[in-house]
């Protein structure tokens, strides 16, 4: 098990991104200014996450995804592991992530990551969506802010 940053050249893993983020063009308005880590076992890609500056100190992780078929052994608590590492290792004080009000595993996987609860963006996925999302039953409509600092 591996994880690297991608190389300028290679292709984003968009088969794991759009797990994260359902429409292509919404990871392509921010993947230039992001920075791409990509998990590898065997060669394969099986997890990924992009990291985004967002302001002095502060970087955002923008997507985060594990291959459907590797879900659930600990693959997603260890990228965001490896985020905040890198992250400390690069001199950032904090890093958010934001996920739907209805992604309820994301939403403890974070928390038990040690990231808090910052914020609520009520309607984000009605307005920045064409789609509407349903996940466990419920209507995604609002974002989840969430922050850990050290
Ligand atoms: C979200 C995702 C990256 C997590 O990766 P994963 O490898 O499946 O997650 P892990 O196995 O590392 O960890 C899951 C953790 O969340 C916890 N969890 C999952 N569902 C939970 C729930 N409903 N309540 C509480 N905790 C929950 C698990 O107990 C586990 O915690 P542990 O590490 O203490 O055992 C992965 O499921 C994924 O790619 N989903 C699709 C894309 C996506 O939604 N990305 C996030 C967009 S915001």
């Amino acid at each position: 098990m591996l994880i690297r940053s991608l190389g300028e050249g290679e292709t984003l893993p968009y088969e794991l991104l759009l797990l994260a983020d359902p429409e292509r063009q919404a990871i392509d308005a921010y993947a230039d200014r992001c920075d791409c880590m990509v998990m590898e076992e065997n060669g394969a890609a099986v997890g990924a996450y992009m990291l985004l500056a967002t302001r002095p100190k502060t970087a955002e992780i923008m997507n985060i995804a594990v291959r459907e078929d590797c879900q659930g052994r600990g693959y997603g608590r260890k990228l965001i592991e490896h985020a905040v590492r890198y992250c400390k290792e690069q001199g950032y004080r904090q890093l958010e992530i934001g996920t739907g009000n209805s992604s309820l595993g994301q939403l403890g996987l974070y928390q038990k990551c040690g990231f808090r609860v910052t914020g609520v963006e009520r309607d984000y996925f009605v307005r920045h969506y064409a789609e509407p999302i349903i996940e466990n039953g419920i209507p995604c409509r609002d974002m989840i802010r969430l922050r850990l600092e050290w």
